[in-house]
């Protein structure tokens, strides 16, 4: 099987969060105790993939590259490429064109954090056995702003809606794809939208038109946040530190690293003493099992 790659967007305006986002990129602000996109890379991370792309504007790139340099130290391949405009989250799949090769490739948005049982073992599943597109569910109360899945009685997917006012279901198209690597030239036969953007929905759609789309659902325990907005921002943090508070820590890069063999506990607690002063880098020098 060829390698699984996988591509972080954390480009665009992030508006609905100025004026917090004016100077600053929403995807490295903070969700408690770790940057926005610690969480995007943990989901994908969890998936066993190692090699990522990481889109973002011009002006923040240099920022990016600080918080994760060359993923190296984690047993990990990051490179950077600029989104020059907003140009849509299916203009990720033109940028990463090269990066993407013959495939199977993930997408994910920078700020979708994921807290599910189920999710690892389905996306690991959907990128052995790519074809086409693979998106993910989430059942929600309102659904009315987002993508919205239509299924049949057997569960198929048949249809999406983008922001219906009367949604089909209650199930939405979370920020998480899995492609075939002829997802590259999909994208290139997708035009713009009137707003002139490079729509996701576009590509699942040419997909679902060949009997090549499908969507898994995320059981019930899960937790799914759209960083991108004041209350999800604040929910978000607030549900990291409960887990945090209940043992359980979300988006620990060096943790997951060291669970997939990628990183030795020598490394690991390495590492942590780079934080020390934090509660953070002191988890992750204590779960290395190493002392001074
Ligand atoms: P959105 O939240 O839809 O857009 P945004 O981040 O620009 O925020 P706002 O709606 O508040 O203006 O984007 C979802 C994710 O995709 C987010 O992580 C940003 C990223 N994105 C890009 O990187 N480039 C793009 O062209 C678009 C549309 C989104």
């Amino acid at each position: 099987m060829p390698p699984v790659k996988g591509i972080i967007l954390a480009g665009g305006t992030g508006s609905r969060l100025h004026p917090l986002t004016v100077a600053f990129s929403k995807q490295l602000l903070p969700v408690y105790d770790k940057p926005m996109i610690y969480y995007p890379l943990s989901t994908l991370m969890l998936g066993g993939i190692r090699e990522f792309l990481v889109i973002t504007t011009p002006t923040d790139a240099p920022m990016f590259r600080k918080v994760l340099g060359d993923g190296a130290e984690l047993g990990l391949d990051i490179t950077y490429a600029q989104q020059w405009q907003p140009a849509g989250i299916a203009d990720a799949l033109r940028i990463g064109a090269d990066f993407i090769g013959t495939g199977p490739v993930s997408l994910i948005l920078g700020d979708n954090i994921f807290s599910s049982p189920n999710l690892p073992g389905l996306l690991t599943g959907s990128l052995a056995e790519a074809d086409g597109a693979t998106l993910f569910g989430h059942t929600v109360p309102d659904p009315r702003p987002y993508g919205v899945a239509e299924k049949d009685a057997a569960g198929r997917l048949i249809g999406l809606e983008e922001k219906p006012a009367q949604p089909r279901g209650s199930e939405i198209v979370t920020g998480l794809y899995v492609y075939s690597g002829d997802v590259v030239d999909v994208v290139r036969d997708i035009t713009p939208s009137a707003r002139g953007e490079l729509e996701i929905t576009d590509v699942n759609r040419a997909y679902l038109a060949q009997g090549r789309a499908r969507i898994h659902s995320l059981d019930s325990g899960t937790r799914w946040l759209d960083a991108g907005t004041y209350d999800g921002l604040l929910d978000a943090a607030a549900f990291v530190r409960a887990e945090e508070q209940r043992g359980v820590r979300l988006g620990c890069l060096e943790e997951i690293a060291l669970n997939l063999g990628y990183i030795d506990a020598d490394t690991c607690y390495a590492l942590g003493s780079k934080h020390q002063k934090s509660g953070y880098g002191r988890y992750v020098m204590a779960i290395s099992g190493k002392t001074d």
